[in-house]
């Protein structure tokens, strides 16, 4: 055969066997469940509103020292310094063998999008956090109650921030909202 025509009988070969696969149904090929209760759970809960707890001390200093290291830090496994008392480093997941095992925590990453004072490659995707007292605490342009709100759930503010949702979402608790509240809102100007 002419090599031309050679190249037009496969190609009319190809065309006419992927057609037949085209018109086959393929949805009876494979599984395809009803996702509707799976993505219900994936789904974000809504914005929440709260009101820090009496129980929160600013002024503790141990409070502050966790909020710093659970800012500055990605996980508890990964941390290098010892960590502050009263921190919680590990979390115990059942496995899928039913098994608990010891899990490192996972840390808010806030220095991925915040810069603070002795922040290490510190993202600019929110605002510096730098010098946050005299900015903004004591100028009265924020106070703990916004700071707490904003980390517990920064959506309730701004519906479209780029922020994480921390406690809502159950990723921490209010103690360690408030840890995070403290050391943003401490004196950062003495060491
Ligand atoms: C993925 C990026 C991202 C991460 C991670 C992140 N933030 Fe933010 N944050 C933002 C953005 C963007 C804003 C500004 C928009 C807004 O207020 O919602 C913001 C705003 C804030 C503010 C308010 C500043 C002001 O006075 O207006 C505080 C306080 C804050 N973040 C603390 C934290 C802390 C603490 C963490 C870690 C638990 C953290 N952020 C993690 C992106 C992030």
């Amino acid at each position: 055969m002419h090599t031309k025509f050679k190249y037009l009988a496969i190609t009319a070969l190809f065309l006419s066997a992927s057609s037949a696969v085209c018109a086959m149904d393929l949805t009876k090929a494979y599984d395809m469940p009803d996702a509707t209760e799976m993505i219900k759970k994936d789904l974000f809960p809504a914005a929440k509103k709260y009101t820090m707890p009496k129980s929160c001390d600013l002024n503790d200093p141990k409070a502050i020292a966790r909020g710093k290291y659970m800012f500055h830090n990605l996980n508890g496994k990964k941390a290098k310094k010892p960590a502050p008392e009263g921190l919680v480093k590990f979390v115990e997941k059942k496995g899928k063998d039913g098994k608990v095992k010891k899990k490192a925590k996972q840390f808010g990453n806030c220095v991925a999008c915040h810069n603070i004072e002795g922040a290490k490659g510190a993202g600019n995707i929110g605002p510096s956090l730098e010098s946050y007292k005299a900015n903004f605490i004591d100028t009265n342009a924020r106070d703990a109650q916004f700071v707490y709100q904003k980390i517990a759930d920064p959506r309730i503010d701004n519906a479209n921030t780029h922020m994480t949702v921390n406690l809502t979402t159950g990723l921490f608790n209010e103690q360690e909202i408030c840890d995070y509240t403290a050391y943003v809102v401490s004196d950062k100007t003495k060491k």
